[in-house]
């Protein structure tokens, strides 16, 4: 945060007048409002003109004023510097789940229940959507939010808090007045299904792997080390629980929504207090036909006893309430035909098979296939060509074969077989427990693809323009026939392709060239070795330093390392011993790939940036603008001369012009010349 970098070198005393300070308390709370009128209330009262121009009010007043940021402005929320690791948060009480109930027997005998414990013949209930998402503990001291944590094993939980700072739906201070000095509070962060999609776009746009589920997508957008991913995440927050509180406990469920409802903090907006149990069916019946209307994901609702001396009565199990249950909805299931089994060949060489459905529409989306996972899902369920089959989508946008509809045996086709050769390549089919691998490696085209793709991928050498259609046509015309042909591609070659054109050529065989300067984190991973993502490959780049100690590392050095255990050690060992990929790894080199050296403290800077881009605009007063564009270069990051959602920062001189509007409104992180050079500093120290 910009705070933290004022640390020891902060500006001379300022000149700040009242009046300025009075605007800027003002600018606060204005804006504050609005977001809330916005992302609360869903109701906004300006228009977002005039919300920007009250934002960039603000941007400019803190500008100049820096220490007067506080940590709940609004401008606050754009991310902070990357974490290593996510620490740990104890949580005020025990974070407990439901028990789920299916069918509206098992509601009555809830009911029946309740009343017998509590001696009664009516019992009150308050009934609201179960959100499909992560429970999140927000904690507010004196109003202002200080710490939220994910639910982690109950009691202790993983500390999200700058991640929960970027979500604009969750107040970063209470509405003056209402609140209780100390409030921790339970809720749920989902996305929405319209956000979601356009998420999946974007980042299959961009070559990376589209999330299956919104429930997926915003567990990975809020357990980041990177605040700033998430803060360009669409995620929302509703509060359903009050886990602590200063001050006298509302008296029952509902008053305790509509006290957080007047701290500002948005609370399910859908939601009923039913005096008999048929009413709280009858809004389960009503909410599940409604479902596909709702802008998000549910999978039931949640019952809750309403009164709070009732709820202490009950007490609870030992990880979940007595006065509380989720009544579940039926999963969303059809009935179609099994067409044909086909079989899909990975990156690893992995064959899976998939079978390709007769469409019909599930829960309002047509599904044509589904994954059968491996050979032996495939026997289990015993699904042969010609069966009709129940398809399943609970939430996942990836369908599964839930069961096959039972008919007799004679009238069925053959068992189905994985082939003993790959289908798109011929080679020979090899086994490995339930997985069958195609054994022609580079010389499979799907595999062949599948590792360019991964090369070229934003987390492994980021070669921008290196989508999944380029690299089909450079594989299927003889291109590329293995890595390293990349790095020898003329513009010419790239002119024969569909949809290249001069200036296209140009851009992509710059992009490539850029990558040839690589870290060695990213060119591990990028070698799409099995069981070596990300992590590991930071782990072990971190551990050996250099490509060649890892190259002629054994297994028992690898199981060393913290981490490591022998699978990832067997499958680095066979990968580096195979010649071949020996062979590749020598032409990168050739071919003037430089793996940078995580060993040299000027390099260590040069990873830190790399991947980033930065935009300037305005005078710059220490340096010139061309020094700070070589600076940033040399330490990896981009330079671009307009701002867009994948501008990493915006670095806004005097005069900054309207690329700062454009920045405040997509979120972008802006950084003043001082904010900058700190930020140079500190990445050189890390
Ligand atoms: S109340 C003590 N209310 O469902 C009460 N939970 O296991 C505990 N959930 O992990 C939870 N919507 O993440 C509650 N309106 C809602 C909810 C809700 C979703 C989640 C919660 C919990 C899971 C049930």
């Amino acid at each position: 945060m910009r705070q933290d970098s004022l640390s020891d070198d902060s500006p001379p005393p300022s000149r700040v007048t009242r009046s300025e300070q009075e605007r800027l308390a003002q600018l606060k709370d204005q804006i504050r409002h609005h977001d809330y009128l916005y992302y609360v209330k869903d109701c906004p009262q300006i228009s977002d003109g005039e919300y920007d121009r009250l934002f960039q009010d603000l941007v400019a007043l803190e500008r100049a004023y820096p220490e007067l940021v506080t940590p709940d402005s609004p401008t606050q929320r754009v991310g902070a510097p990357p974490l290593d690791e996510l620490g740990k948060v104890q949580h005020e009480r025990p974070m407990l789940s439901l028990d789920s109930l299916v069918n509206s027997e098992e509601v009555l005998a809830f009911d029946q229940r309740m009343k017998r414990e509590l001696g009664t013949d009516q019992v009150e209930y308050t009934v609201e959507p179960k959100f499909d998402g992560l429970s999140v503990e927000m904690v507010y001291d004196h109003g202002t939010f200080v710490r939220g944590s994910t639910r982690g094993d109950g009691n202790v939980g993983e500390d999200i808090t700058i991640n929960l700072r970027t979500i604009r739906s969750l107040p970063l201070q209470l509405q003056t007045g209402t609140y209780p000095d100390h409030l921790a509070v339970r809720g749920e962060v989902y996305m929405r299904l319209s956000d979601f999609h356009a998420l999946n776009r974007r980042m299959t746009e961009r070559g990376d792997d589209a999330f299956a589920n919104p429930r997926n997508a915003a567990a990975g957008s809020l357990r980041q080390l990177d605040s700033q991913i998430t803060s360009s995440r669409p995620l929302v927050v509703t509060c359903y629980e009050v886990m602590a509180m200063t001050g006298s406990h509302p008296p029952s469920h509902w008053a305790e929504l509509e006290t957080l409802a007047a701290c500002g903090l948005p609370v399910p907006t859908l939601r009923r207090r039913c005096e008999t149990i048929d009413q709280v069916l009858a809004f389960h019946r009503e909410t599940e036909e409604h479902r596909e209307n709702l802008p998000y994901e549910i999978d039931g609702v949640v019952v809750k006893v309403d009164r709070g001396d009732w709820q202490a009565r009950l007490g609870m199990k030992s990880r979940s309430p007595r006065w509380a249950v989720a009544f579940k909805f039926a999963p969303r299931k059809e009935i179609t035909e099994v067409q044909d089994i086909a079989i899909s060949v990975g990156r690893t060489g992995t064959l899976t098979p998939l079978a390709l459905l007769k469409p019909v529409e599930v829960g309002g989306v047509t599904i044509s296939r589904a994954t059968l996972h491996n050979a032996d899902e495939v026997a289990r369920k015993d699904i042969r060509i010609g069966d009709r089959v129940r398809v399943e989508r609970a939430g996942d946008v990836i369908p599964a074969i839930a069961e096959r509809i039972p008919v007799s045996n004679e009238v069925r086709s053959d068992p189905f077989h994985m082939p003993s050769h790959c289908p798109i390549c011929g080679s020979a089919v090899a086994r490995e427990g339930a997985y069958f691998y195609c054994t022609g490696q580079a010389a499979c085209p799907a595999q062949l693809k599948g590792a360019i793709e991964h090369f070229a991928s934003k987390a492994a050498l980021n070669i921008d323009g290196l989508g999944k259609k380029t690299v089909a046509q450079l594989v299927d015309h003889g291109l590329v026939k293995d890595l390293s042909d990349l790095y020898r591609l003329r513009p010419e070659q790239l002119l024969e392709l569909e949809g290249f054109a001069e200036r296209s050529s140009t851009l992509l065989l710059d992009a490539i060239a850029r990558s040839k300067n690589v870290s060695l984190d990213r060119f591990l991973m990028g070698l799409g070795i099995r069981q070596v993502g990300r992590h590991v490959a930071k782990v072990l780049a971190k551990e050996f330093g250099s490509l060649d100690a890892i190259m002629s590392a054994d297994r028992d050095r690898f199981q060393e390392t913290r981490e490591i255990g022998p699978e990832i050690s067997e499958s680095l060992v066979s990968y580096f011993q195979e010649s071949s990929n020996r062979r590749v790894i020598d032409q990168l080199h050739t071919l003037g790939l430089s793996i940078v050296d995580m060993t040299s403290p000027q390099n260590r800077t040069a990873l830190l940036f790399s991947g980033k881009s930065f935009v300037f605009t305005g005078g710059l007063m220490r340096l010139t603008r061309d020094e700070a564009k070589a600076l940033v270069e040399r330490l990896g990051a981009t330079v671009s001369s307009s701002v867009s959602k994948k501008t990493s920062y915006v670095v806004a001189g005097t005069d900054p012009g309207s690329k700062l509007d454009l920045a405040a409104e997509l979120g972008v992180t802006v950084l003043d010349e001082k904010a900058f050079l700190d930020l140079i500093e500190q990445q050189k120290e890390g």
